[in-house]
């Protein structure tokens, strides 16, 4: 097995089709009195921990938490559950949580594993593509609450990262173009996006082992120098202030919930036009990217919505004093933060793209 190893400072990232069958000879390694648990949803229940348990013997006996997939089960009585059953079941301080599943189970494993007797070890399996490139690296775990998307959360590291590329096999296709919006959001923030032909080719033929693992790199570099958020990681949340206010949006309103990476598409589209009416990008650029992510996500545009998504973004946890703040894209590879902004400057974006959409 041909498989890509990134090291930070903390853990190791494995990356490889197969690469589960590593967590073998880590269980091994570890004290013969730790016991192993492993948390699922209902989807990755069914379709991915049979493949797991075959390759990782280690695993056959063990306990698995189950919970409903599914964004509204990513709440505190969620985390209470698990940590219910690890007392329960005789978890202790050297027990080991395996969370396999896309971000509700990393997000929501790390953060009930680092709760637990003040915290005792995880690795994160992602097994869909966004969970891969973004949810299951970085260290950030939490739930939501009270309507807020990831509200209550710690920044806790998992002790690895086994990324399996053989799980993207059973992924349904919109689960995995979500995924390819967080790919294409480092691809812009990090000056990379002319290299992959995303409309051109088809996907099929794309080296996704050697793509997740640039996408994977990336963002531990940037997390390396501001693991807690204060300064270079919030560009990671280009397209999240507005993507997650539509996120909560079509959460609570009784719409088809959006993917959270069909959110940042969108979140994306209009934060650029934000980039281009408040900061340096180009029209040329602007009308580029638009073209490209209305191209990956042909059926997303913002008349899917009245106007009250917008009352979500005055919760957003990047605001400062009750003032919206966006992360903007100035140039190829040029991130603003912290950028204040308007309602104004939301409406006439919105009218631009009215304007300029090829959907
Ligand atoms: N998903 C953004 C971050 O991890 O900072």
């Amino acid at each position: 097995m041909n498989i890509i190893e990134l090291k930070s400072e903390t853990y190791s990232v494995h990356i490889a089709a197969g690469a589960s069958t590593l967590l073998q000879s880590y269980i091994q390694s570890r004290p013969a009195t730790s016991r192993s648990f492993i948390l699922v949803d209902s989807n990755t229940g069914k379709h991915c921990l049979p493949r797991l348990v075959a390759a990782v013997p280690a695993l056959s006996n063990v306990t698995v938490i189950t919970l409903q997939a599914g964004e509204a089960n990513k709440h505190l009585a969620s985390v209470e559950g698990v940590i219910g059953v690890l007392l329960s079941q005789g978890a202790d301080r050297h027990s080991l949580l395996v969370n396999l599943g896309g971000g509700l189970i990393t997000d929501l494993g790390g953060l009930s594993a680092s709760l637990f007797m003040r915290g005792i070890d995880f690795v994160n399996l992602p097994t869909s593509l966004l969970g891969m490139v973004d949810a299951a690296v970085g260290g950030k775990t939490g739930v939501n609450f009270s309507g807020n998307k990831n509200s209550i959360g710690l920044f806790s590291n998992p002790s690895k990262v086994i990324v399996d590329l053989n799980y993207l096999e059973s992924l349904p296709e919109r689960e995995f173009r979500s995924g390819v919006s967080e790919v294409i959001k480092h691809q812009l923030i990090s000056g990379e996006i002319g290299k992959t032909n995303w409309q051109a080719v088809p996907w099929s033929q794309f080296d996704w082992a050697t793509l997740i693992a640039q996408s994977i790199a990336f963002k531990q570099n940037v997390v390396a120098s501001d693991f807690q958020d204060h300064h270079l990681r919030k560009i990671l949340n280009f397209g999240h202030t507005v993507g997650h206010a539509l996120e909560t949006y079509s959460l609570t309103t009784g719409l088809s919930p959006l993917l959270h990476g069909e959110a940042v598409a969108l979140g994306m589209q209009l934060e650029l036009v934000l980039s281009h009416h408040l900061t340096e990008l180009d029209e040329k650029l602007l009308k580029d990217y638009l073209r490209l992510i209305q191209g990956v996500f042909p059926e997303l545009s913002f008349n899917m919505f009245d106007h009250s998504w917008m009352n979500h973004l005055q919760t957003d946890k990047k605001n400062q004093d009750r003032e919206i703040r966006c992360v903007l894209l100035e140039g190829l590879g040029k991130v603003r933060v912290d950028v204040p902004i308007a309602e104004a400057d939301i409406h006439k974006a919105l009218q631009y793209l009215v304007v300029n959409s090829i959907n």
